[in-house]
């Protein structure tokens, strides 16, 4: 139906002749392992199935034309392929222009134009990664229609460098490379390291994921979020003035224990603290989850929250009532924030039968608290990118 729409829309603005295509890339979940992944650390997370979808087709010349069906009124937009501006460009367009400018910079020239249409229905500002939906999106399309020879991990990396360079936000790889590699119910324990990863069955017995979205945004989170970047390498250096580690993500608590005092801030002492345990936290709890102790598991997210909350201090109090709310609830196994942070969602790991009661509860008392509606997605894991047929 959906997809109907979207190429009646596309036709309608950009005429029905030619070679039309259209691409899905997902939004990701983390389950565990935040603010990790700049900190040479491990992450956690998978691919959902909702995302961001794209009708395009190749054109003769170099105009570039956009039309996004979740920014209606914006009209079509078009610019063309020597109009990259990294950096300046701030609209949604930045992120698929950012893309093709990577691909550029990458020694793989986009030649001709395109035109356009996406849509996405990842809840906007919800911390699901819709721009890296995008990003992964634009990747795969190009990748599809000019025959670059390029790997699923290759668009993860052109992703996040073009969201560095082009969107200015710091970002890790995470975001890109759950999009890009998701596949349907697994989670991927990625070393970000080194880039090795493995799927783990999200196998959780009798419990689901549930996605809770606070329906908050912070405004500066790329700010607060670049400043907790520059934190903990200005942490990391002082580290390496007394023991020999690459990144945060070497040193186990005991090590970091017996050297913190390196640090002379205080601030950043919670912050390098926080990337360390965060780190051990998450290897811990995708060896519950292959053991089957979910409940393990459930403990090692909701000291995740505790540690992003006081030490990482990138919670936010809306979020907090959901996460506090949520641990009330019998049947709730665990429950932090998950993403970026400032806002966005908190995952949970729910009993089946206390779904509905979950959502009850957490949501009065939200909303009694906050004066704020919140929304509730049980999660279903899905694939990476792929064509749908037309
Ligand atoms: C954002 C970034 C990721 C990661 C998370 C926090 O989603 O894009 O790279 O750092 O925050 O875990």
């Amino acid at each position: 139906m959906e997809h109907q729409k979207m190429l009646a829309k596309f036709k309608e603005l950009y005429g029905a002749d030619g070679d039309i295509r259209m691409y899905f890339a997902p939004g990701r979940v983390n389950l565990i392992g935040e603010h990790t992944d700049y900190n040479g650390g491990h992450v956690f997370p998978c691919a959902l199935t909702i995302g961001t979808y794209a009708v395009a087709r190749k054109r003769d010349d170099e105009k570039l034309r956009f039309y996004s069906m979740n920014f209606e009124k914006n009209g079509v937009v078009e610019t063309s392929l020597s109009d990259f501006h990294p950096k300046e460009d701030k609209n949604w367009t930045a992120y698929p222009k950012g893309v093709m400018w990577a691909f550029t910079e990458r020694g793989m020239k986009v030649e001709k134009g395109l035109d356009l249409l996406i849509r996405g229905n990842i809840p906007a500002g919800s911390g699901l990664s819709s721009s890296a939906s995008l990003e992964v999106l634009t990747g795969f399309l190009l990748k599809d229609l000019f025959g670059f020879s390029v790997t699923n991990e290759d668009l993860a990396k052109i992703g996040q460098f073009s969201e560095n360079q082009y969107n200015g936000m710091n970002c890790g790889i995470m975001d890109q490379f759950a999009s890009a590699m998701g596949k349907k119910d697994h989670a991927i324990f990625l070393d970000t390291a080194t880039l090795e990863f493995t799927y783990a069955p999200v196998a959780l017995k009798d419990a689901s994921v549930v996605v809770t979205n606070s329906n908050v945004k912070h405004s500066l989170v790329a700010s607060a979020y670049n400043e907790r970047r520059t934190e903990c390498e200005t942490a990391l250096a002082e580290l390496q003035s007394v023991t020999d580690i690459k990144t945060l993500g070497d040193l186990t608590e005991e090590a970091f224990e017996k050297s913190k005092d390196a640090i002379k801030d205080p601030v950043r002492q919670k912050r390098a603290k926080h990337a360390v345990y965060e780190n051990q936290r998450t290897v811990r709890a995708v060896e519950a989850l292959k053991n089957n102790d979910i409940k393990l598991f459930g403990e090692l997210m909701n000291q995740s929250h505790v540690s992003l909350r006081d030490d990482y201090e990138v919670s936010c109090p809306e979020i907090d009532v959901l996460v506090e709310e949520a641990w009330k609830v019998p049947g709730v196994i665990g429950s932090r924030i998950t993403g970026g942070g400032f806002g966005g969602c908190t995952v949970s790991i729910v009993e089946n039968g206390a779904i509905d009661a979950f959502q009850k509860a957490v949501g009065e008392a939200y909303e009694k608290r906050t004066g704020k509606q919140a929304d509730f997605y049980v999660v279903e894991i899905g694939d990476g990118p792929h064509r749908i047929p037309v």
